[in-house]
């Protein structure tokens, strides 16, 4: 996951110095490797019966949702939306929810320590 967070921060950064030109197709590809990516974590996340799994998961598609939302307004616009919108909830995302999942697969937080993170109505396991 930490290669996976790395290579993220990459496309982020490339997006920063890429021509105008290139913007569509970095986004694009950004989105795509968000969405691979919170794929393998949430597998990951069932493999260790994570609690917090569906609010996980939730976040997870709000920040697809966002990553994949067209921009209007030219390659400027575009750039800031990857490099600033995008960027800030794949970091704080990573900062919250992925460090506590991390920390409940080492072993150093208990199942009660989700009890909040748990939907109202969470559906039956795949
Ligand atoms: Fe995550």
């Amino acid at each position: 996951m930490d290669e996976d967070h790395a290579r993220l921060e990459q496309a982020i950064e490339q997006a920063a110095e890429a021509p105008e030109a290139e913007l569509p197709a970095l986004h694009a590809d950004l989105a795509r490797e968000l969405a691979a990516h919170f794929a393998r974590e949430e597998d990951l996340m069932r493999v260790h019966d994570f609690p917090g799994l569906h609010c996980h998961m939730a976040q997870h598609r709000l920040i697809v949702e966002e990553a994949r939302r067209p921009v209007a307004g030219g390659g400027a616009e575009l750039r800031r939306h990857i490099g600033v919108h995008i960027a800030q909830l794949v970091e704080s995302h990573v900062l919250t929810l992925d460090s506590i999942t991390a920390a409940f697969i080492r072993g150093e937080f208990s199942p009660a320590n989700f009890d909040n993170l748990r939907l109202p109505i969470e559906p039956a396991p795949r």
